[in-house]
């Protein structure tokens, strides 16, 4: 019989329990043998639950059980979450965890620590909820460069746009239905002002390219600033607009990282991509595109990533896995003044000084307003030539 231990009972981890509990059987046919939660760890008083019994609130008590082999950590933040992580691998137990903002700011250590004690620090459920993307790029895609990482990552803000979209929902009220379906982390303003999918992004970015790119460096803009005017004009533009995470080699090495929301046309895969769902493109430079699709949030889609995490560490308890990154002392991430793309720019004034500033592949009027496709132009471009617009211009964002 296996021990595990859970730390944190919110939506995660209580989906974590369910599942051990829901698939037991099969679980123990994939392993080998049963796998028993012996502790779940929070403040919080649950003993009103059928396993009541098992929860602590001295995580020591897990620290030194020898018998508890895996552990879990889905309390989410940064500081217990880091400390309890290293106290578990450095006592020998494997971590998996769903925790992308301690993965983005201190995977390089933890990793290297697990490495040293010949243990396991997974994230699979870190990026993209129950989808795969993790291991496929770690271990199905690992004979490739990566080109280019290119994905709505987070499911909060893909619900509020699909809402916002469809069915001409409020921002505020299509965010209420996010949090009640447990989508929305705990301060829904790393949804929103696209840090959690920037905390992703980064993720990605460490595995295909070898180093750390730091969530703090990244340039990262949410979805707070998008009116239902906005959705109207990527309409007519025959697009619709999401929460994009990106990340592009360049020749030399370096690579662009940054969140932002675009303008997706409709006939792209990414468009049709919506509610609570996530889809990552990858590009390698051998398989071409490929693309991953799946509920990004939500307590039982997560729960599956971290479960499978954990069963991967018991079923090859000999086999460490080699996932790592360096410190970022390589600086591989690129300014984004350089980065050139097409852009939707929306505009009140004369259409002759805009055709005259940009160069306009489409103009569409829409409520008094006229609303842009842009052919392609660096970051740095684009800026000068908004300024000259001399306060004209009411939004832009790149277009896919
Ligand atoms: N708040 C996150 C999201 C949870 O909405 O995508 C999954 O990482």
């Amino acid at each position: 019989m296996i021990k595990a231990a859970i730390l944190g009972h919110g939506t995660v981890g209580s989906g974590v329990y369910e599942v051990f509990e829901m698939n037991a059987e099969k679980i123990a046919r994939t392993v080998g043998e049963p796998v028993e939660v012996k502790y779940v760890l929070d403040l919080r008083d649950f003993s009103h639950l059928p396993y009541g019994h098992k929860f602590v609130n001295d995580f020591s008590v897990i620290e030194n059980d020898p018998e508890v082999s895996v552990v879990c950590e889905v309390m989410g933040g940064v500081r217990a979450a880091y400390d309890f992580t290293k106290r578990c691998l450095l006592a020998g137990k494997s971590v998996c965890t769903s925790n992308k903002e301690l993965v983005a700011s201190k995977g390089d250590e933890l990793l290297r620590i697990a490495e040293a004690h010949n243990v396991n620090y997974l994230f699979e459920a870190s990026v993209g909820g129950g989808i795969p993307i993790i291991r496929p790029m770690i271990q199905c895609l690992a004979a490739n460069e990566f080109n280019q990482i290119c994905g709505i990552l987070n499911g909060t803000t893909n619900y509020i746009l699909t809402q916002m979209i469809k069915n001409g929902v409020a921002f505020e009220d299509a965010l209420g239905q996010a949090q009640v379906n447990g989508y929305a982390e705990a301060d829904p303003t790393a949804d929103i002002e696209g840090h959690d999918a920037c905390r992703k992004i980064c993720i990605l970015s460490d595995l295909a390219f070898g180093d750390k790119f730091d969530p703090e460096a990244v340039s990262c803009e949410g979805i707070s600033r998008i009116t239902l005017r906005d959705v109207e004009c990527a309409d007519r533009l025959g697009c619709v607009i999401k929460l994009i995470g990106r990340a592009v080699r360049c020749a030399d090495g370096t690579a662009y990282a940054f969140v932002a929301p675009h303008l997706v046309p409709k006939e792209s895969p990414l468009a049709a991509v919506e509610d609570v769902f996530n889809a990552i493109m990858v590009e390698g430079n051998a398989t071409g595109d490929v693309m991953f699709y799946g509920k990004g949030a939500g307590k039982l889609a997560t729960a599956s990533a971290v479960c499978a995490d954990m069963l991967d560490c018991i079923a090859h308890r000999e086999h460490r896995r080699r996932i790592s990154w360096g410190d970022g002392s390589q600086k591989l991430l690129r300014p984004l003044d350089t980065f050139v793309s097409p852009w939707y720019v929306r505009y009140q004034g004369p259409r002759a000084a805009l055709e005259a500033a940009l160069p306009c592949e489409s103009v569409r009027e829409v409520g008094g307003e006229l609303a842009a496709s842009v052919s392609a132009l660096s970051t740095a471009d684009l800026k000068a030539r908004i300024a000259k617009l001399e306060g004209h211009v009411i939004s832009n964002m790149r277009m896919l």
